[in-house]
Protein backbone atom coordinates (compact mmCIF):
# COMPACT_ATOMS: atom_id res chain seq x y z
CA UNK A 1 0.00 0.00 0.00
CA UNK A 2 1.62 3.49 -0.59
CA UNK A 3 2.78 5.24 1.74
CA UNK A 4 0.67 8.23 1.63
CA UNK A 5 -2.28 5.74 1.76
CA UNK A 6 -1.66 4.30 5.12
CA UNK A 7 -0.76 8.15 6.38
CA UNK A 8 -4.32 9.20 5.07
CA UNK A 9 -5.99 5.88 6.49
CA UNK A 10 -4.26 6.53 10.18
CA UNK A 11 -4.64 10.39 9.71
CA UNK A 12 -8.45 9.90 9.46
CA UNK A 13 -8.86 6.90 11.76
CA UNK A 14 -7.82 9.74 14.57
CA UNK A 15 -10.09 11.74 12.81
CA UNK A 16 -12.71 9.95 13.35
CA UNK A 17 -12.06 9.20 17.23
CA UNK A 18 -12.65 13.03 17.45
CA UNK A 19 -15.97 12.83 15.04
CA UNK A 20 -17.07 16.81 16.30
CA UNK A 21 -14.62 17.88 13.92
CA UNK A 22 -15.05 15.64 10.78
CA UNK A 23 -18.46 15.35 8.34
CA UNK A 24 -18.60 11.91 6.82
CA UNK A 25 -18.52 10.35 3.60
CA UNK A 26 -21.99 11.59 3.20
CA UNK A 27 -21.54 15.00 4.12
CA UNK A 28 -23.75 14.73 6.95
CA UNK A 29 -22.34 16.25 10.03
CA UNK A 30 -21.94 13.75 12.92
CA UNK A 31 -23.11 15.97 15.84
CA UNK A 32 -20.70 16.49 19.02
CA UNK A 33 -21.56 14.97 22.49
CA UNK A 34 -21.73 18.41 23.80
CA UNK A 35 -23.73 19.48 20.73
CA UNK A 36 -26.24 17.09 21.08
CA UNK A 37 -26.61 18.45 24.56
CA UNK A 38 -27.81 21.92 23.38
CA UNK A 39 -31.10 21.83 23.62
CA UNK A 40 -33.61 21.65 21.01
CA UNK A 41 -34.94 25.29 21.86
CA UNK A 42 -34.05 28.16 23.67
CA UNK A 43 -37.18 30.18 22.45
CA UNK A 44 -37.78 33.21 24.56
CA UNK A 45 -34.31 32.69 26.82
CA UNK A 46 -32.27 35.75 27.46
CA UNK A 47 -28.74 35.01 26.93
CA UNK A 48 -26.12 37.33 29.03
CA UNK A 49 -28.72 39.10 30.32
CA UNK A 50 -28.84 40.57 26.30
CA UNK A 51 -29.99 38.78 23.67
CA UNK A 52 -33.42 37.18 23.55
CA UNK A 53 -33.94 34.07 21.65
CA UNK A 54 -36.33 33.59 18.81
CA UNK A 55 -35.37 30.57 17.00
CA UNK A 56 -32.67 28.23 15.56
CA UNK A 57 -31.24 29.11 12.50
CA UNK A 58 -28.80 26.62 12.22
CA UNK A 59 -26.66 23.65 13.96
CA UNK A 60 -23.41 22.00 12.53
CA UNK A 61 -21.29 19.61 13.97
CA UNK A 62 -19.80 21.89 16.45
CA UNK A 63 -22.47 24.61 17.17
CA UNK A 64 -26.10 25.30 17.12
CA UNK A 65 -26.83 28.99 15.79
CA UNK A 66 -29.86 30.97 17.22
CA UNK A 67 -30.92 34.18 15.92
CA UNK A 68 -32.09 36.35 18.57
CA UNK A 69 -32.53 40.23 19.45
CA UNK A 70 -29.54 42.46 20.69
CA UNK A 71 -31.61 44.33 23.21
CA UNK A 72 -28.95 46.79 23.75
CA UNK A 73 -28.49 47.27 20.21
CA UNK A 74 -31.80 46.69 19.21
CA UNK A 75 -31.27 44.52 16.29
CA UNK A 76 -31.35 41.07 15.37
CA UNK A 77 -28.05 38.90 15.63
CA UNK A 78 -26.70 35.55 14.84
CA UNK A 79 -25.54 33.62 18.57
CA UNK A 80 -23.46 30.78 17.54
CA UNK A 81 -23.39 28.68 20.91
CA UNK A 82 -20.09 26.73 20.27
CA UNK A 83 -19.94 23.00 21.96
CA UNK A 84 -16.05 23.19 22.63
CA UNK A 85 -14.21 24.53 25.16
CA UNK A 86 -12.21 27.30 24.01
CA UNK A 87 -12.85 27.34 20.27
CA UNK A 88 -15.11 30.62 20.36
CA UNK A 89 -12.27 32.98 20.88
CA UNK A 90 -10.06 31.50 18.27
CA UNK A 91 -12.91 31.14 15.79
CA UNK A 92 -14.38 34.79 16.23
CA UNK A 93 -10.64 36.27 16.20
CA UNK A 94 -10.54 34.38 12.64
CA UNK A 95 -13.67 35.52 10.98
CA UNK A 96 -13.04 39.34 12.37
CA UNK A 97 -9.61 39.51 11.26
CA UNK A 98 -11.45 39.74 7.98
CA UNK A 99 -13.75 42.57 6.07
CA UNK A 100 -15.59 41.54 3.22
CA UNK A 101 -19.10 41.70 1.89
CA UNK A 102 -18.40 38.03 1.36
CA UNK A 103 -16.97 36.68 4.75
CA UNK A 104 -19.34 36.76 7.75
CA UNK A 105 -19.18 39.53 10.32
CA UNK A 106 -18.78 38.67 13.52
CA UNK A 107 -19.54 41.50 16.39
CA UNK A 108 -17.60 39.45 19.67
CA UNK A 109 -17.91 36.71 22.26
CA UNK A 110 -18.77 35.72 25.45
CA UNK A 111 -19.20 33.20 27.82
CA UNK A 112 -22.23 32.81 29.21
CA UNK A 113 -24.31 29.44 31.35
CA UNK A 114 -20.85 27.23 31.17
CA UNK A 115 -21.13 27.89 27.18
CA UNK A 116 -19.17 29.78 25.07
CA UNK A 117 -21.08 31.98 22.44
CA UNK A 118 -19.82 34.09 19.03
CA UNK A 119 -22.17 36.86 18.24
CA UNK A 120 -22.42 37.68 14.31
CA UNK A 121 -24.64 39.53 12.03
CA UNK A 122 -28.01 37.09 10.99
CA UNK A 123 -27.66 36.39 7.84
CA UNK A 124 -30.96 35.99 5.22
CA UNK A 125 -31.38 33.07 3.16
CA UNK A 126 -30.27 29.43 3.31
CA UNK A 127 -26.56 27.27 3.16
CA UNK A 128 -25.79 26.42 -0.59
CA UNK A 129 -26.23 22.79 0.53
CA UNK A 130 -29.86 23.02 1.68
CA UNK A 131 -30.40 24.99 -1.30
CA UNK A 132 -28.82 22.30 -3.59
CA UNK A 133 -30.25 19.52 -2.05
CA UNK A 134 -33.91 21.61 -1.98
CA UNK A 135 -33.83 23.47 -5.37
CA UNK A 136 -30.87 20.72 -7.43
CA UNK A 137 -28.45 21.75 -9.03
CA UNK A 138 -27.47 25.50 -9.65
CA UNK A 139 -27.46 26.39 -13.72
CA UNK A 140 -23.54 27.45 -14.95
CA UNK A 141 -25.16 31.32 -15.24
CA UNK A 142 -25.57 30.85 -11.66
CA UNK A 143 -22.54 29.08 -10.81
CA UNK A 144 -20.31 31.83 -12.64
CA UNK A 145 -21.09 34.50 -10.37
CA UNK A 146 -20.78 32.47 -6.92
CA UNK A 147 -17.36 31.50 -8.17
CA UNK A 148 -16.09 34.82 -8.69
CA UNK A 149 -17.90 36.10 -5.21
CA UNK A 150 -16.28 32.91 -3.19
CA UNK A 151 -13.03 33.73 -4.65
CA UNK A 152 -12.64 37.30 -3.99
CA UNK A 153 -13.86 36.63 -0.39
CA UNK A 154 -11.28 33.65 -0.30
CA UNK A 155 -8.93 35.94 -1.70
CA UNK A 156 -9.48 38.37 0.88
CA UNK A 157 -9.02 35.60 3.78
CA UNK A 158 -5.83 34.63 2.38
CA UNK A 159 -4.60 38.29 2.39
CA UNK A 160 -5.06 38.26 6.05
CA UNK A 161 -2.89 35.89 6.27
CA UNK A 162 -5.74 32.77 6.85
CA UNK A 163 -6.76 30.05 5.49
CA UNK A 164 -10.64 28.93 5.83
CA UNK A 165 -9.85 25.55 6.53
CA UNK A 166 -13.63 24.36 5.63
CA UNK A 167 -14.82 25.63 2.54
CA UNK A 168 -17.70 23.40 1.54
CA UNK A 169 -21.62 24.04 0.51
CA UNK A 170 -22.52 24.14 4.15
CA UNK A 171 -20.69 27.09 5.09
CA UNK A 172 -22.02 29.67 2.14
CA UNK A 173 -24.76 30.80 3.09
CA UNK A 174 -26.83 31.83 0.11
CA UNK A 175 -28.35 35.72 0.81
CA UNK A 176 -32.05 36.05 -0.33
CA UNK A 177 -30.60 38.83 -2.77
CA UNK A 178 -28.12 35.82 -4.16
CA UNK A 179 -25.13 36.77 -2.99
CA UNK A 180 -22.87 34.01 -1.23
CA UNK A 181 -21.33 35.39 2.26
CA UNK A 182 -18.42 32.59 3.72
CA UNK A 183 -19.05 31.10 7.30
CA UNK A 184 -17.86 29.12 9.82
CA UNK A 185 -14.10 29.93 10.55
CA UNK A 186 -14.47 27.40 12.85
CA UNK A 187 -11.43 26.01 11.24
CA UNK A 188 -9.46 28.50 10.12
CA UNK A 189 -5.92 28.95 11.23
CA UNK A 190 -2.91 30.43 9.66
CA UNK A 191 -1.27 28.68 6.90
CA UNK A 192 0.21 25.79 8.00
CA UNK A 193 2.24 22.88 7.44
CA UNK A 194 2.03 20.00 9.94
CA UNK A 195 4.69 17.60 10.64
CA UNK A 196 4.38 14.22 9.16
CA UNK A 197 3.66 12.80 12.75
CA UNK A 198 0.86 15.53 13.13
CA UNK A 199 -2.18 12.64 13.94
CA UNK A 200 -4.98 15.62 13.48
CA UNK A 201 -6.33 16.46 10.56
CA UNK A 202 -10.18 17.76 10.80
CA UNK A 203 -12.22 18.64 8.04
CA UNK A 204 -14.75 17.97 5.40
CA UNK A 205 -12.84 14.27 3.19
CA UNK A 206 -15.22 15.20 0.32
CA UNK A 207 -14.06 18.56 0.03
CA UNK A 208 -10.49 18.26 1.32
CA UNK A 209 -7.36 18.87 -0.61
CA UNK A 210 -5.12 16.33 -1.59
CA UNK A 211 -2.22 18.04 0.48
CA UNK A 212 -4.42 18.60 3.72
CA UNK A 213 -5.29 15.01 3.57
CA UNK A 214 -1.70 13.50 2.84
CA UNK A 215 0.61 15.66 5.13
CA UNK A 216 -2.02 18.25 7.12
CA UNK A 217 -0.42 20.88 5.19
CA UNK A 218 -2.87 24.08 4.80
CA UNK A 219 -2.30 26.80 2.58
CA UNK A 220 -4.37 28.85 0.35
CA UNK A 221 -4.65 26.75 -2.25
CA UNK A 222 -6.02 23.89 -0.10
CA UNK A 223 -9.39 26.36 0.25
CA UNK A 224 -9.23 26.89 -3.71
CA UNK A 225 -9.25 23.11 -4.09
CA UNK A 226 -12.40 22.68 -1.72
CA UNK A 227 -14.20 25.73 -3.50
CA UNK A 228 -13.55 23.35 -6.79
CA UNK A 229 -15.21 20.54 -5.19
CA UNK A 230 -18.30 22.67 -3.80
CA UNK A 231 -18.59 24.31 -7.21
CA UNK A 232 -18.59 20.94 -8.80
CA UNK A 233 -21.21 19.96 -6.52
CA UNK A 234 -23.13 23.03 -7.09
CA UNK A 235 -23.35 23.07 -10.78
CA UNK A 236 -23.67 18.80 -10.79
CA UNK A 237 -25.84 18.10 -8.21
CA UNK A 238 -22.72 15.62 -7.57
CA UNK A 239 -20.07 15.50 -5.13
CA UNK A 240 -17.21 15.30 -7.02
CA UNK A 241 -15.34 12.70 -4.59
CA UNK A 242 -17.50 10.07 -2.92
CA UNK A 243 -17.06 6.87 -1.24
CA UNK A 244 -18.62 4.56 1.49
CA UNK A 245 -16.53 6.09 3.77
CA UNK A 246 -13.98 8.69 5.06
CA UNK A 247 -11.05 6.73 4.12
CA UNK A 248 -12.70 5.72 0.37
CA UNK A 249 -13.78 9.11 0.32
CA UNK A 250 -10.07 10.69 0.95
CA UNK A 251 -8.59 7.81 -1.71
CA UNK A 252 -10.84 9.00 -4.37
CA UNK A 253 -9.45 12.70 -3.47
CA UNK A 254 -6.10 11.58 -3.86
CA UNK A 255 -6.44 9.05 -6.78
CA UNK A 256 -9.74 9.54 -8.67
CA UNK A 257 -10.48 11.97 -11.42
CA UNK A 258 -14.15 13.39 -11.42
CA UNK A 259 -16.00 13.49 -14.78
CA UNK A 260 -15.80 17.09 -15.54
CA UNK A 261 -18.48 19.05 -15.00
CA UNK A 262 -20.10 21.10 -17.17
CA UNK A 263 -17.61 20.34 -20.21
CA UNK A 264 -16.69 22.38 -22.53
CA UNK A 265 -17.85 25.67 -20.82
CA UNK A 266 -15.34 27.99 -19.08
CA UNK A 267 -16.67 27.69 -15.36
CA UNK A 268 -16.16 23.71 -16.55
CA UNK A 269 -12.68 24.11 -17.03
CA UNK A 270 -12.00 26.72 -14.29
CA UNK A 271 -13.49 24.02 -11.65
CA UNK A 272 -11.27 21.41 -13.33
CA UNK A 273 -8.39 24.24 -12.73
CA UNK A 274 -9.28 24.47 -9.23
CA UNK A 275 -9.25 20.46 -8.62
CA UNK A 276 -6.02 19.76 -9.84
CA UNK A 277 -4.10 17.34 -7.25
CA UNK A 278 -0.85 19.28 -6.93
CA UNK A 279 -1.33 22.31 -5.40
CA UNK A 280 1.71 24.31 -7.33
CA UNK A 281 -0.22 23.35 -10.27
CA UNK A 282 -3.73 24.51 -9.41
CA UNK A 283 -4.87 27.72 -10.76
CA UNK A 284 -4.93 30.72 -8.95
CA UNK A 285 -7.54 32.87 -7.24
CA UNK A 286 -6.93 35.91 -9.59
CA UNK A 287 -6.46 33.86 -12.98
CA UNK A 288 -9.92 31.80 -12.00
CA UNK A 289 -11.80 35.22 -10.97
CA UNK A 290 -10.26 36.66 -14.91
CA UNK A 291 -11.37 33.37 -16.70
CA UNK A 292 -15.39 33.71 -14.66
CA UNK A 293 -15.64 37.23 -15.56
CA UNK A 294 -14.33 36.50 -19.26
CA UNK A 295 -17.05 34.13 -19.71
CA UNK A 296 -19.86 36.13 -17.73
CA UNK A 297 -19.08 39.29 -19.70
CA UNK A 298 -19.50 36.83 -22.90
CA UNK A 299 -22.83 35.83 -21.75
CA UNK A 300 -24.09 39.14 -21.43
CA UNK A 301 -22.49 40.24 -25.25
CA UNK A 302 -19.93 42.92 -23.89
CA UNK A 303 -16.49 42.87 -23.69
CA UNK A 304 -14.63 42.05 -20.23
CA UNK A 305 -12.73 45.10 -20.42
CA UNK A 306 -13.67 46.33 -16.97
CA UNK A 307 -14.10 43.05 -15.58
CA UNK A 308 -10.66 42.51 -16.02
CA UNK A 309 -9.73 45.53 -14.73
CA UNK A 310 -11.49 44.94 -11.44
CA UNK A 311 -9.31 41.79 -11.23
CA UNK A 312 -6.31 43.41 -11.09
CA UNK A 313 -5.21 41.43 -14.82
CA UNK A 314 -3.92 43.78 -17.65
CA UNK A 315 -5.51 43.80 -20.46
CA UNK A 316 -4.80 41.59 -22.96
CA UNK A 317 -3.51 39.32 -21.32
CA UNK A 318 -5.81 36.10 -21.12
CA UNK A 319 -7.19 34.94 -24.32
CA UNK A 320 -10.90 36.71 -24.67
CA UNK A 321 -11.71 33.51 -26.77
N1 LIG B 1 -24.41 34.27 10.74
C1 LIG B 1 -25.35 33.38 10.44
N2 LIG B 1 -26.58 33.77 10.03
C2 LIG B 1 -27.53 32.84 9.70
N3 LIG B 1 -27.37 31.51 9.81
C3 LIG B 1 -26.16 31.06 10.23
C4 LIG B 1 -25.09 31.96 10.55
N4 LIG B 1 -24.02 31.22 10.92
C5 LIG B 1 -24.40 29.94 10.83
N5 LIG B 1 -25.67 29.82 10.42
C6 LIG B 1 -26.44 28.56 10.24
O1 LIG B 1 -26.03 27.64 11.25
C7 LIG B 1 -25.46 26.45 10.67
C8 LIG B 1 -24.30 25.97 11.53
O2 LIG B 1 -23.32 27.00 11.60
P1 LIG B 1 -21.77 26.69 11.46
O3 LIG B 1 -21.51 26.13 10.11
O4 LIG B 1 -21.03 27.92 11.84
O5 LIG B 1 -21.63 25.56 12.57
P2 LIG B 1 -20.57 24.39 12.73
O6 LIG B 1 -21.08 23.50 13.79
O7 LIG B 1 -19.22 25.00 12.93
O8 LIG B 1 -20.64 23.67 11.34
P3 LIG B 1 -19.82 22.37 10.82
O9 LIG B 1 -20.77 21.24 10.90
O10 LIG B 1 -19.50 22.78 9.41
O11 LIG B 1 -18.61 22.23 11.66
C9 LIG B 1 -25.07 26.87 9.26
O12 LIG B 1 -25.05 25.77 8.39
C10 LIG B 1 -26.15 27.89 8.91
O13 LIG B 1 -27.33 27.20 8.51
MG1 LIG C 1 -20.38 24.69 9.33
Amino acid sequence: MPTDLVRTRRRLRTANACPEAVEDSTGECRRSRAAVESPRSRRGELIAARYRVMRRLGRGGMASVWLALDNQLARPVALKELATEGAALREARAASAVCHPGVVQVYGVFRDGGREWIVMEALSGMTLRRSLREGGPLPAAQVVPLGISLLQALETVHRAGLVHGDVKPGNVQILSTGSPVLIDFGLASEALWASPETPFVAGSPPYMAPEVIRSGVREGASDLFSLGASLYEAATGRRPFEGATPVETAEAVLHSDPEPALPGSAVGRVIEGLLVKDSRHRIRAVEAQTYLRESRARSFGRPPVRDAVAAGVSIGTRPHG
